[in-house]
């Protein structure tokens, strides 16, 4: 039975988790640093770094010992290479990196959106490749073709800011907490969308763009503000979601049409997003749709260990050389 230790901590969640074949996790620790970032509106990279160095300890020992294994009882060790954070990535690579020497274990270098992409076999371990994957967190928009395990194809992604990092900026100007999405969400479900925010569908790619709809909801309020109107924050939050919601999901489903993918995977901290999964259901024209729960959408280590364990038996290996990459390209391999 293959036993690995997978550590994520590419952004705000310092993590790491033990899984075992058939996607099966033996533990699951997730350290949050929103709190902490809340007070900034969103994530500050330098504090992010310092909080996963203090965590990080602690939060690996904690998954050994909810697995009841020993680090000479595993058989690799896994970790977020990138992108991210370049400070936060470090962490966890030279972490992941130094355990692994130390043990005298296999090193396995993981993409965080294959990760992200490999979440929903946690719990759909039947889920078979091909599959159309949209990919939506807090900093990166894409629609990829996971082919294979290890191998995708990205057909587009965001030329500015990510979906959850729009998001978290309406937010933002809306006075809401950071993270943004799920702040939106909560306030969208008591509104009405309303306002006809512009939506950007560049032609027949599939890359997004959110810095448009960004400005426009700014400048909505602005408006707004300096002329005395009224408005309710539930509707504006409800037509940014409605704008955000619908490009994603008339994307992911042509792809999914154009490519002949029978099932479309959400990922990713945005596709906890009910409007989303709604909105998707209803486009995919029959193909299955899957998402994972909130926990395995935003960042956590399973999903790390889940890609892990298709590299593992592929042999896919890294040796001490690994470094962290914050532009880390989504990768491809051919088993
Ligand atoms: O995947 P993730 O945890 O971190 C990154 O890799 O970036 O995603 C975090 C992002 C944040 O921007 C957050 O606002 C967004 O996911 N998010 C949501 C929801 N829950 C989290 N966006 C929309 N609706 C939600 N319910
Ligand atoms: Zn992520």
């Amino acid at each position: 039975m293959v036993k690995i230790l997978a550590i994520e901590s590419s952004c705000d969640e310092t993590a790491a988790a033990v899984i075992t074949d058939g996607y099966r996790l033996m533990s699951n620790v997730v350290a949050s640093q929103i709190p902490t970032h809340r007070l900034y509106g969103g994530v500050v990279p330098e504090i992010a770094s310092r909080q996963h160095l203090d965590a990080v300890v602690p939060v690996v020992r904690q998954a050994l010992e909810e697995a009841g294994l020993t680090a000479a009882e595993l058989d690799a060790v896994a970790v977020t290479q990138g992108p991210g954070l370049i400070g936060s990535l470090l962490v966890g690579v030279s972490y992941g990196k130094a355990l692994a020497f130390a043990a005298g274990k296999p090193l396995i270098a993981v993409h965080h959106l294959a990760g992200h992409m490999s979440a929903p076999f946690l719990e759909h371990p039947e889920l078979q490749f091909p599959y159309l994957a949209l990919v939506v967190s807090g900093s990166h928009s894409g629609v990829a073709l996971a082919e294979a395990p290890g191998r995708y194809r990205l057909l587009g992604q965001s030329r500015d800011d990510a979906a959850g990092e729009a998001f978290d900026k309406i937010a933002r100007a809306l006075g809401l907490p950071y993270p943004g999405g799920p702040a939106i969400q909560e306030m969208a479900a008591r509104g009405q969308a309303i306002y006809d925010f512009p939506c950007a569908w560049l032609g027949d790619s599939y890359d997004f763009s959110f810095s448009g709809l960004k400005s426009a909801v700014l400048n909505f309020l602005n408006k707004a503000r300096m002329k005395g109107e009224e408005y309710r924050i539930e509707d504006v939050a409800a037509s940014a979601q409605e704008a955000i919601v619908r490009v994603l999901a008339e994307k992911a489903c042509r792809a999914a049409g154009e490519y002949g993918m029978d099932t479309i995977v959400l990922a990713g901290g945005v596709a906890s997003n009910q409007a989303l999964r709604d909105r998707v259901e209803e486009l995919a024209g029959g193909r299955r749709v899957i998402y994972p729960s909130p926990q395995y959408c935003t960042d956590n280590a399973a999903m790390i260990g889940a890609a892990a364990l298709a590299k593992y038996a592929a042999g896919e290996f890294a040796d001490m050389t690994l470094n962290a990459e914050a532009n880390l390209p989504l990768y491809f391999y051919v088993q």
